[in-house]
């Protein structure tokens, strides 16, 4: 058996990639190195194709047959918010339009099994200080708009041909299980931070004045290798006759404050940088962590890394 991971030369995927890799599994990658790196994935074939092309159905389905897949673990997707927001045509074409491809080619080999990368920006703005995957799902940029209709997707092909999906609503990940497969994207808080502090440069800081305990955002950082362990529960479940839910989120339960992330960064560096207090940004919420007790109850998967861990691993893998 072999199991097919599109976006497996990206930085959750990879990581998967590897714990596959360690636990005996065979792996084919499919990744158009768009922001994937080959030597992430090791000796696992990699077939490079853009998945939102057309001709990606026939390449799948050949790549299928021949390496016997019979699961698949989708990441391949652009997951820039703002640039979302500037070229939401083409997130359209990438991440709704790749996924299409796949579910295609997945139903006319017959496999089905798929474990899919969503995320907390389906939720957009909810007022509740931990989110379950109950509330209603109002997302407020492209981006989370085209994770929501992908899960839209999988509930369609459960019913019109039998799929076993599972969509795990990532929140903040942060980390690196191994240093040579970090995150290279300058894009979420702990990359920001780093990169300002190595710049000699104050980190930016937007918004003290939320009702949280200390002014800023407070938001649910997950550690990478926590997450692609979920991804591995998740598979087993797909096996099970009973699966009485498609979508489980991903967090650690514990809201961490920008201040909190910015104190960690401090104790693991030794570096005494000051913040750069900013005005709010539009389109943040204040508050954002996951409720985890259904991943927990049903999937037996909980996260095992605190923050430290999350930082401490970040820092090592570019010092
Ligand atoms: N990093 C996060 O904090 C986060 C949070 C929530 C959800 N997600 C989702 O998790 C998944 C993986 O994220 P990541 O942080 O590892 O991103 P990443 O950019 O490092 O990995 C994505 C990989 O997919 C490949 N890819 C993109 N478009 C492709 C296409 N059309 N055809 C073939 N390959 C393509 C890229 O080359 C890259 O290797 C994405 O779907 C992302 O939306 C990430």
């Amino acid at each position: 058996m072999t199991v097919l991971v599109t976006g497996g030369a990206g930085y959750i995927g990879s990581h998967v990639v590897r714990l596959l890799q360690n636990r005996g599994e065979q792996v084919v990658v499919i990744d158009n190195l768009s922001n994937g790196i080959q030597e992430r994935i090791g000796d696992a074939k990699l077939v490079e194709i853009d998945l939102a092309a057309e001709a990606s159905v026939q390449t799948l389905k050949d790549t299928i047959k021949t390496h016997n897949v019979s699961a698949v673990i989708h990441f391949a997707a652009r997951k820039q918010v703002g640039e979302s927001v500037e070229r939401p045509e083409w997130y359209y074409q990438q991440n709704v339009g790749g996924l299409a491809n796949l579910l295609t080619a997945m139903r006319e080999t017959d496999v089905n099994r798929l474990v899919f990368s969503s995320s907390a920006a389906t939720y957009g703005m909810p007022d509740v200080p931990a989110v379950d995957e109950d509330i209603l799902c109002q997302p407020i940029n492209p981006y989370g708009e085209t994770k929501l209709i992908g899960e839209w997707m999988v509930a369609n092909a459960a019913r019109a041909w039998g799929l076993r999906g599972a969509n795990l609503r990532y929140f903040n990940v942060a980390g690196a299980g191994w240093p040579e497969l970090a995150d290279t994207a300058v894009a979420n808080l702990v990359p920001i931070v780093f990169a300002a502090i190595r710049a000699d440069q104050s980190p930016k800081v937007f918004g003290t004045d939320y009702a949280t305990a200390d002014g800023t955002c407070v938001r649910d950082y997950v550690h990478v290798l926590d997450l692609a362990e979920a991804h591995l529960s998740a598979l087993s479940y797909l096996d099970r006759d009973e699966r009485p839910h498609a979508t489980f989120n991903v967090g650690t339960g514990t809201g961490s404050s920008v201040f909190e992330v910015l104190e960690q960064v401090r104790k693991t560096t030794g570096i005494n940088f000051e913040a750069d207090l900013q005005p709010r940004r539009a389109g943040d919420p204040p508050f954002l962590a996951a409720d985890v007790s259904r991943i927990k109850t049903t999937l037996g998967w909980s996260a095992s890394r605190g923050l430290d861990e999350i930082i401490e691993s970040a820092w090592a893998a570019i010092s």
